[in-house]
This record gives structure tokens, C-alpha cells and sequence, in this order.
């Protein structure tokens, strides 16, 4: 800024020789006063008129400065905040994050990186924290120029952890200096476990599938060529065998609607049911369904629950399927002449609870957590004897998901089973029950 002080003493010092010049004259009575006058006058307006000039200069080139200084500090600014929103990102990634210098030391690790190796690898050999031989020979690869790395990592603690790892070269940011800490080599760790394992689950189901298609589909192609060539004209052994078809026909039609149903059940999973479903009338329907069934292995069926049961918001057919399944499991695997018990009530936190109790062999405890798993069987032969596909508990499951229910198993070998279901109780119009809570 110019200041009108400086402006004075500039326009009196440009003035000054040609003033002291008049001075001279005047004292001399070279000229007179007046003509003396006029020339002060013309010297110091052309002298106010060159400092106004020169100043203005500087003031155009001290503005220009300024407006410089500004547009530098607003480039910092900028380049500053890129700076730590990069830094944001970086840290807040779901994947594993380093960067090394041509040392192989970490000079930088997001949050993820550093609880996976569980110490502050920083200013440290990365060997120090992973040790796996492919993956520093990558990096080796990638410092000394040879460009992009991919490599499959798994690290077996704490958990099984299976990693694809980009190893890639880069740029260190403008302005770092060579050497220690300059970041060359940037390694993405990229979790695919739950990838790969939905794979080997889609492989497994799959195979599954095929194997139990394949064994009623070979038992009947081989009773039709019977039929065709030796047994042609055995109406005996034609009726023996075309039971038997039947059979594993049927066997084969489960198969594939309980499939169906599962999958349909999948579909709708993340759609909350919206009936009003009276679980004790659904059970006196399913008692009576499968009342000749228990007949047939005589099994008593006892029932015990109170009369003011509230009802749960569900899918009706649904749940249905989830107790026949049950009640089948209980009358199929639990022993003959024996009881199954059904009990039904609200527990502290207001949630219903329905309990079949049977008095079978009961199931080892190493079955139990895999038993809601498709296809899977504690004694396979005599499921599939049994008519069963493998698929019940799983369906089960699925439909309890849906209903933000929850299956639980108790069960003693040699003593019996108990599966339990608990569901959230519908709202009332009065409101008087629990706002079911999302587990
Ligand atoms: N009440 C039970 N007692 C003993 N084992 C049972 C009982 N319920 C189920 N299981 C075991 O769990 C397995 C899976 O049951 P499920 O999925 O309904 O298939 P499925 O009945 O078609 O075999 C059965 O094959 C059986 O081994
Ligand atoms: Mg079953």
C-alpha cells in the first residue's frame, strides 16, 4: 500500500534541485517574484504528476505480488486438502494398504493394514510383518523395475484369510525427496475368503445336486431295460419294479420342490411376511395332517400351551413348512413307540417359542452346528431310506431368516432331540406387545 506521507516527500524530493535552482535565480533578481511563483508552481505540479506516475508503477507491480501470493496460498490450500482427502481414503479403505521405499520398509499403512499385521510396521522391513516368500519376491520384482504383480496369499492365523495382492510400482509425490521414505511400491490386498467360498459352495451344491439326481435317475434306467428285456413277461417282478420306480420317481419330485422351494424361499428373504398367523391353530393342522404318519411308527404326540398365545407375524404356508418339517424329523428319526412332545409359550422377552421334543437316538454334538447346511445328513442312508432329500433344515433356516426367527437345537445321544423355534410376536392394533428388534 502507498502511503500519502511517502507520496509528499517523494513529490518534495523530485522538486527539489529546480527549486533551489529558482531560489538561486530569485536571490540573484534574475527573475522576478512573480514569474517565480509561476515556475515553483510548474516544477512542483510536474514533479506531483512524474512521483504519481512512478508510484502508481509500484503499486501495480506490489498488487500484482499480492494477487501472486494469494493464488500461491490458494494452490496450497487446495493441494493441501487433495492431500488429506487422499489420506482419508487410504485410511479408510476395507482393503490392506502399504507403501514401501526401495528398502522395503513401510512408510505408510492404512488402519486395516495395521491390525492385519498386528504391529506398527513403520520404518520396518514389510518381512517383518509378511513373510510369505511369493509376495517378496514380488515386491523385489516390482523395486527393481520389473512392473505389476499379482499374487494369491493366504494367511493361515488368526482366521483362514485368502488375499489376491496387487504389488504395483509408483510415483513418490512431487516434492519428496529421493531415498528413506520416498514411497515406490504401492501393496493392495484385496479379502476374497467369503468370494471363494460362496464358489466352492456353488461347486458343492452343484455336485450335490447332481449326485442325488443321479441315483434315482440310474435305478429307474436300469428297472425300464429290465422291464424291456428279462422281467418282459414277469408280471410279478413288473409290479415289484414299477414300485419301485414309483418310488424313486417321487423321490426325485421332492428333490426337486423342495429345490424350488428353497429357492423361492431365498427370493423373498429380505421381505418381511405380513400375515397375522395363530400358531396354535397352525399346529392343531399339522397334528392332524400327520397324525396317520404317527400312527403308522406309534408315536403318541403330546401338546401343551397356553390358551392366550399372541399370534406372530408370519407367512402362514411358510411357517407351516417349518413345523411339518420339524414334526416329520421328530416322527422319522426319533424312535417308534415312543412320544414327541410340542410345547409352545412366550419367553421374558416376549418372543414365542415352539419346542418338538422327541425321544430318539438323539444327534452327536459335532452334527449339530452343520445341520441347517443343504444336503447335510447324519446318517445319510437313512435319510434317503427314510424318504428324506436333506434339504428340510435348510428350508427351515431360510424361512426363519425371513421371519427374524432363529432355530435352536439341544440334543443328548441316546436320550433325544429338542428344535426350537422362536419367533417375535406380532404388534397388536393396542400395541401391547414388543416392536419385534431386527437380530
Ligand atoms: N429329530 C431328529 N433326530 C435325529 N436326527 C435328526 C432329527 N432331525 C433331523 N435330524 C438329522 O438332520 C438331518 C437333516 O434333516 P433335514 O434337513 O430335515 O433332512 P432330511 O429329513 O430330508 O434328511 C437328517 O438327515 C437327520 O440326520
Ligand atoms: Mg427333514
Amino acid at each position: 500500500m502507498v502511503m500519502s506521507g511517502s507520496w509528499l516527500r517523494s513529490i518534495i524530493l523530485a522538486s527539489a534541485p529546480a527549486l533551489v535552482i529558482l531560489a538561486i535565480l530569485h536571490y540573484q533578481q534574475s527573475l522576478s517574484t512573480w514569474i517565480v511563483l509561476l515556475l515553483v508552481l510548474a516544477v512542483v505540479f510536474g514533479a506531483s504528476i512524474a512521483v504519481r506516475r512512478r508510484l502508481s508503477a509500484e503499486e501495480v507491480v506490489m498488487r500484482r505480488l499480492n494477487r501472486l501470493t494469494a493464488e500461491a496460498q490458494t494452490q496450497l490450500d487446495a493441494l493441501s486438502y487433495k492431500a488429506a482427502v487422499a489420506d482419508r481414503i487410504i485410511a479408510s479403505l476395507p482393503h490392506p494398504i502399504f507403501f514401501l521405499d526401495r528398502e522395503r520398509r513401510v512408510v505408510r499403512a492404512n488402519a486395516v493394514a495395521r491390525v492385519l499385521v498386528d504391529s506398527d510396521l513403520i520404518g520396518r522391513d514389510i518381512a517383518d510383518g509378511l513373510r510369505d516368500p511369493t509376495l517378496l519376491s514380488a515386491i523385489d520384482r516390482v523395486i527393481d523395475g520389473q512392473g505389476s504383480q499379482t499374487v494369491d496369499l493366504v494367511l493361515p492365523v488368526p482366521v483362514e484369510t485368502e488375499f489376491i495382492v496387487r504389488v504395483e510400482p509408483v510415483d513418490p509425490p512431487p516434492g519428496t525427496p529421493p531415498g528413506r521414505d520416498a514411497p515406490v511400491v504401492l501393496i493392495d490386498m484385496q479379502d476374497i475368503t467369503a468370494l471363494r467360498r460362496s464358489e466352492r459352495m456353488r461347486v458343492d451344491f452343484v455336485a450335490n445336486v447332481s449326485h442325488e439326481l443321479r441315483t434315482p435317475l440310474t435305478s429307474l434306467t436300469g428297472f425300464i431295460e429290465t422291464l424291456r428285456g428279462p422281467a418282459r413277461d414277469d408280471a410279478v417282478a413288473r409290479d415289484h419294479f414299477l414300485a419301485i420306480m414309483q418310488e424313486q420317481s417321487e423321490r426325485m419330485f421332492r428333490l426337486i420342490s423342495d429345490l424350488l422351494s428353497l429357492s423361492r424361499i431365498e427370493l423373498e428373504e429380505h421381505s418381511r411376511p405380513q400375515e397375522q398367523v395363530n400358531i396354535p391353530d397352525l399346529l392343531r393342522r399339522l397334528i392332524e395332517l400327520l397324525s396317520q404318519k404317527a400312527e403308522k411308527v406309534s408315536v403318541k404326540i403330546i401338546t401343551d400351551w397356553p390358551d392366550d398365545l399372541p399370534p406372530v407375524r408370519g407367512d402362514s404356508d411358510q411357517l407351516f413348512q417349518v413345523f411339518q418339517n420339524l414334526l416329520d424329523n421328530a416322527l422319522k428319526y426319533g424312535a417308534k413307540g415312543d412320544a414327541v412332545t410340542i410345547t409352545a409359550r412366550l419367553n421374558e422377552r416376549r418372543r414365542l417359542v415352539v419346542e418338538i421334543t422327541d425321544q430318539g437316538p438323539g444327534i452327536p454334538p459335532e452334527h449339530v452346528p452343520r445341520l441347517t447346511e443343504r444336503f447335510y445328513r447324519v446318517d445319510a442312508a437313512r435319510s434317503r431310506e427314510l424318504g428324506g432329500t436333506g434339504l428340510g433344515l435348510a428350508i427351515v433356516k431360510h424361512i426363519l431368516n425371513r421371519h427374524r426367527g432363529r432355530l435352536t437345537v439341544t440334543s443328548k445321544v441316546g436320550k433325544g432331540s429338542t428344535f426350537g423355534v422362536i419367533l417375535p410376536v406380532a404388534v397388536t392394533p393396542q400395541g401391547n406387545a414388543p416392536r419385534p428388534k431386527s437380530r
